[in-house]
């Protein structure tokens, strides 16, 4: 059965946030989630949008979230009983009030059982305000917690926000992030569309989205206004599209390489998306898909297109750019394929990688 979803409304404008409290007008007991560093930055503008609304605003979310400290907020916000969560912040703060809505609409709810086939109704609105241009977790029906040393990958359609509230005035300035998230986006878009789950819906979004990227991430990057907007729009885009489709090899590549080397996500899947092209067009049904992204961007040859966008916006090609050692790297690269077998997202990959293909992308992707 297919199915797709995504928010009720998406409003989308620079400075809406300022507009927070009109947006709210039906809501009577607002709980903000936020972080410290997001209430520092945009504290002031979000406490005048509000003005005189009834609002608690908990900051004390933590990167990765872990099970512990939900049940701890939740402990000690549930006698609030909010009609609307809003969500401001990134990946983690998303997963955070998603958990949060999870246990004010299920008190007695184990988060761990959280399965796209539970029945979910959320009880109260749902609303997520993204600070970066990236993660798609705005849209997106998932949420990944710590549990101990686990990382748990959980979702349920009930998660996806019921409105959104894109403003790229709340994004980053830095160049490194502006350019590490749109690269997540990026890869999104790509993994999307080659997932053996894409539909018509999912391959629409994530070609735009690839465009938008690929024509505005420099831009945005030197923080040109109407470029921000639209990588802002793109990445919310993607987030619709994977999270309808899956991502898929380059995200498993990139998630084991991300840990074992510390390199931040998006710069990680970034690294081995060219690779993990090159193996996917083996795929007829995915090689005409990449030849019509090729099309829509006015290149010869999507691969080398591809990385020489990379070289434009300073994203690595190879491992090596990174300047991690080949001895290194090779002495990790048993552990580094291990880890990538083991990781959910190969199960969407339009062609089976085994441990030998994981292997030789790997070493492909080191660079000479
Ligand atoms: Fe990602």
């Amino acid at each position: 059965m297919s199915l797709f979803t995504f928010p009720r409304q998406i409003y989308f404008q620079r400075d809406i946030v300022d507009s927070l409290g009109e947006i709210l007008s039906d809501s009577l007991n607002i709980l903000i989630i936020t972080d410290k560093n997001i209430l520092n930055i945009h504290g002031e503008r979000i406490r005048k949008s509000l003005g005189s609304k009834n609002y608690r605003v908990y900051d004390n979310v933590e990167p990765e979230p872990s099970i512990l400290s939900i049940e701890n907020a939740f402990n000690e916000l549930k006698i609030m009983e909010p009609d609307t969560i809003v969500a401001i912040g990134g990946g983690s703060v998303m997963d955070f009030a998603k958990s949060m809505a999870i246990k004010f609409s299920y008190p007695d709810m184990d988060l761990r059982d959280i399965n796209p086939f539970n029945r979910l109704l959320i009880n109260l609105k749902l609303i997520s305000v993204p600070t970066t241009s990236g993660t798609g977790s705005d849209v997106s029906f998932g949420i990944v917690l710590t549990d101990g040393p686990r990382k748990l990958a959980l979702g349920n359609y009930a998660l996806v926000p019921m409105l959104t509230i894109l403003d790229s005035s709340l994004t980053p300035y830095s160049k490194e992030i502006v350019r590490s998230t749109g690269i997540d986006a990026f890869v999104h878009s790509f993994e999307a569309l080659s997932a053996n789950t894409s539909t018509i819906l999912t391959d629409a979004l994530a070609e735009k989205s690839i465009e938008i990227i690929f024509k505005n991430l420099k831009k945005g990057m030197e923080n040109e206004e109407n470029a921000k907007d639209l990588l802002h729009l793109s990445a919310t885009m993607a987030g619709m599209a994977f999270s309808n489709s899956g991502t898929a090899l380059a995200h498993a590549l990139g998630h084991s390489f991300g840990a074992t080397f510390h390199i931040t996500h998006g710069t990680s899947v970034g690294l081995f998306l060219p690779y993990v092209i090159d193996f996917n067009s083996q795929d007829m049904t995915t090689n005409e898909k990449y030849k019509k992204v090729e099309r829509i961007l006015g290149l010869e040859n999507l691969i080398d297109g591809i990385k020489n966008f990379y070289r434009d916006v300073g994203q690595p090609c190879y491992v090596k750019d990174l300047n991690i050692s080949k001895k290194e790297y090779i002495s990790k690269i048993d552990e580094l394929v291990s880890k990538a077998l083991m990781d959910s997202e190969l199960a969407f990959n339009p062609v089976i990688a085994g441990e030998d293909d994981l292997k030789n992308i790997y070493l492909k992707a080191y660079g000479d």
